[in-house]
């Protein structure tokens, strides 16, 4: 089959690698020329594992290409997949004008004829709230009177597993009108999905909100656990012990109930509150949704509140270590990360940072915090005060602690991730704070 992607972000390229990989040509549409230069010199734009390989192998089979000409772009696709972003906007809603800018875009390729294919289906990847399906819709029908149809196909992937979770998806969910798309997307996925794993069709509306409600009950569990562990640290208790007690009940399971610095990323803080908005417009308040977005907005701060009370007043002239800009290990994605809230409280207060990610450094640069980046993670200690960790990278795992110990002015850790056990660290002399296992507060007010 011939695709056209529009978008070659984390989720548009993955798509557009991975189908061609199954067979089919692919052309990816962007509008970002730099981008586009990269791509077409064969090089990945993003850090996602696996998928700089796959694109190679499948640019030299012939099968994937880029282009930042729409007429190139529209010519042969008979599925047009728009997988352009959704950010949330200045004024706090979704913003769809990426969406309506590539419908557009396909109404005059349809109509002018540049698009050559008689009927395409355009399906809509982005994620966007109930209706927009409807809306795109309209806006290319205002165009043209040639024959289309619209599709909505949620992405599920996750950055850092982004390959594996396209290749072998849960569930492939697709809101159709028609038959059309019916049999075009079942010929698609059909190498992707099984029984076990199936393809789905509903109407656009249940598909669209599939995705705000998975990401909403997922974004929920992660806040749920996060608010259990500052009552564990108040009252004593050990976070670690109490999930594993919770979550060998069947019912409740372990996944996502990990404690934190809370979600960042592109998907869930921008869909919670997407969900919000969708409550806010239809006169149905999302009490629930609210509560998860302030618990994780929060748990940033508490997290910072637990360095001040370590340091007092002796926390301007400090100089910290940070561990992990990403907001999750395994990208270089850093939209939303807590390293960036983190750094910006810590930033206020007088301190000086430096940081080591091994992977996110320079996509961090961008938010242009006047902070020290360090290539080495050890050589990020060297006279530093205390090392504050914001994402789990498998290289934290298993660090030296003795040469961490050598490093550091002070052997003082704050684990916003919980990677190390607590009890080891302070038997080799550490103060270590973590989430839920140590009373922050109480420690810190004793000392
Ligand atoms: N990132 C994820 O993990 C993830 C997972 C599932 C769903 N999603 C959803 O997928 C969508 C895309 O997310 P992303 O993270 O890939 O975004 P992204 O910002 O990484 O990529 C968007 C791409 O679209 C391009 N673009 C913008 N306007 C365009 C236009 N008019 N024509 C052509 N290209 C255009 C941009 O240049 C950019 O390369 C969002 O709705 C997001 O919520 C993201």
């Amino acid at each position: 089959m011939h695709l056209t992607i529009v978008g070659s972000g984390y989720v548009g390229l993955v798509t557009g690698t991975c189908f061609s990989n199954t067979g089919n040509q692919v052309t990816c549409l962007d509008i970002d020329p730099e981008r586009v230069a990269t791509m077409l010199r064969g090089d990945c734009p993003i850090f996602e594992p696996g998928l700089s390989e796959l694109m190679t192998l499948n640019i030299k089979a012939g099968r994937l290409h880029f282009t930042d000409d729409k007429t190139a772009g529209y010519a042969d696709g008979e599925l047009i997949f728009i997988c352009v972003g959704t950010p949330t906007g200045a004024d706090g809603r979704s913003d769809l004008s990426a969406v309506m800018a590539v419908a557009r875009d396909i109404g005059h390729a349809i109509e002018s004829g540049d698009c050559t294919v008689e009927h395409p289906v355009v399906v809509v990847k982005s994620t966007v709230p109930v209706g927009t399906t409807s809306k795109v819709r309209e806006v290319i029908g205002g165009i043209t009177n040639k024959p289309f149809s619209v599709a909505d196909n949620p992405e599920f992937l996750r950055e850092g597993d982004a390959i594996r979770d396209f290749q072998q998806p849960d569930r492939v969910v697709c809101g159709i009108e028609d038959d059309r798309s019916r049999e075009l997307l079942t010929k698609l996925y059909e190498p992707y999905v099984n029984q076990a794993n199936p393809l789905m069709f509903m109407d656009v509306e249940s598909s669209e909100m599939v995705k705000y409600a998975s990401n909403a009950m997922l974004a929920a569990k992660i806040s749920f656990i996060n608010e259990i562990a500052r009552l564990a640290d108040y009252y004593g208790a050990d976070i670690a012990r109490v999930r594993e007690g919770m979550c060998a009940d069947k019912r409740i399971g372990d996944k996502f109930l990990n404690p934190g610095l809370g979600y960042g990323g592109s998907c869930f803080p921008k869909d919670t509150l997407a969900v919000i908005e969708m409550g806010q417009d239809s006169g149905i308040p999302c009490l629930l949704n609210e509560a998860v977005h302030e618990v994780n907005q929060q748990q940033r701060h508490w997290f910072v509140n637990g360095v001040i009370r370590h340091y007092g007043d002796a926390l301007a002239g400090k100089t910290l270590a940070l561990w992990g800009l990403a907001f999750k290990p395994r990208t270089d994605d850093v939209r939303e990360a807590p390293a960036q809230t983190i750094i910006e409280e810590l930033l206020k207060r007088g301190t000086t940072i430096r940081a080591f990610d091994p992977i996110a450094r320079h996509t961090f640069a961008k938010y242009g915090l006047d902070i020290e980046y360090v290539d080495d993670m050890y050589e990020c200690l060297t006279g530093c005060d205390g090392l504050v960790v914001c994402t789990e990278w498998d290289e934290f795992r298993t660090p030296d602690f003795e040469l961490m110990k050598d490093r550091l002015a002070a052997p003082v850790i704050f684990d916003g991730r919980n990677v190390w056990h607590d009890d080891n660290l302070h038997e080799q002399g550490f103060a270590y704070y973590s989430i839920g296992r140590r009373p922050l507060h109480q420690t810190c007010s004793a000392s």
